[in-house]
């Protein structure tokens, strides 16, 4: 089978920052086409600059990088420095990229390489705020039937919110775009918190990265350090949660997941509960499924196979 075709949306972050590696050191598998930047987790010049250091890293300068939206469609701009850092990406001493961002913004290369490549054979995968993908859309609803899927990480249901209690970042950052890409009829797969709250990076797992010894790895290890502070103080959790590694891994091994094909909505009304993903887990209502929703993910399986790719760059 050759390659899936591939197009990161990512707003690093070190956890979009894995994702990248993993997607990177995974060719038999995926070709990544582009990476596409997003404000998010920290502004845009930042997330287009991580990116970068992320491709310079796993010695990828072949990756283009464009960059996207720097707000939301409707709303200002929320960060997460207070997860990620002030860089977005702090934890690791990584110089300054000498990549230059691709000169075509995000939105026309995502449209281009869709309609560029055999219909069914891209898949777009967003780790960040929807903008880009929402835009995308609108600009050229012809993508949506060309698509072969979007798999994305964002949401929750049982667990609720990260970033307020009723929703997860994401899909709080931009609620507006996360509506566009849920109604536009293109088969959704959804990595909540529900599932990615179980991809602890413990102690142990932590360990076995970092004893690949690698600069990739040292650079991973520095990132998690970091970055799992948050979610240690904040749950209690053995280790900090790898959300967006969750996106790559259901492409590598869809069999270490599970979930439910149903109705997702998103709240954009209400101020209280913005961004909340109503996820029809129980089937109570009689709305067409939109997305498949997916509730747990197998963690060692998951880790073994990040360390062994990891291992490879
Ligand atoms: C999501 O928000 C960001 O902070 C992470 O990179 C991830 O994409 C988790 O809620
Ligand atoms: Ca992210």
């Amino acid at each position: 089978m050759p390659p899936r075709k591939i197009i990161i949306d990512t707003d690093p972050g070190q956890d979009d920052a894995v994702a990248i590696l993993l997607a990177l050191a995974s060719p038999e598998e995926l070709e990544v086409l582009a990476i596409t930047t997003v404000a998010g987790n920290v502004p845009l010049a930042l997330t287009s600059r991580n990116a970068r250091v992320v491709c310079e890293l796993a010695g990828r300068t072949d990756i283009p990088v464009h960059e996207g939206a720097t707000q939301p469609l409707k709303r200002a701009l929320v960060t997460a420095e207070h997860v990620h850092g002030k860089t977005g990406l702090d934890g690791a001493e990584l110089p300054d990229p000498e990549l230059a961002v691709a000169a075509q913004p995000a939105v026309e290369a995502i449209v281009h390489h869709i309609r560029r490549e055999p219909p069914g054979s891209v898949t777009l995968c967003p780790l960040g705020p929807l903008t880009n993908i929402a835009l995308a859309l609108q600009h050229a609803p012809d993508i949506a039937e060309r698509l072969a899927g979007i798999v994305l990480m964002g949401g929750a249901y049982f667990e609720v919110g990260n970033i307020t209690p009723a929703a997860e970042f994401n899909i709080y950052v931009d609620p507006e775009a996360a509506e566009i890409v849920l109604k536009s009829g293109v088969p959704v797969t959804i990595l909540p918190l529900d599932a990615t709250h179980q991809a602890l990076i413990t102690k142990e797992r932590l360990d076995a990265i970092a004893a690949i010894g690698t600069p990739v790895t040292e650079a991973v290890a520095g990132w998690m350090d970091f970055y799992e502070r948050f979610d240690l103080e904040k749950y209690g959790s053995a280790g900090g949660p790898l959300h967006d590694p969750c996106v790559i891994a259901y492409l590598l091994r869809p069999d270490l997941f599970e979930g439910r094909h149903i109705n997702v909505e998103i709240e954009t009304g209400s101020d209280l509960t913005r961004g909340m993903t109503v996820a029809d887990w129980w089937r109570v209502t009689d709305r067409a499924p939109n997305a498949t929703f997916i509730g747990t993910v197998e963690a060692n399986g998951f880790f073994a196979l990040l360390t062994e790719r990891l291992a490879r760059l």
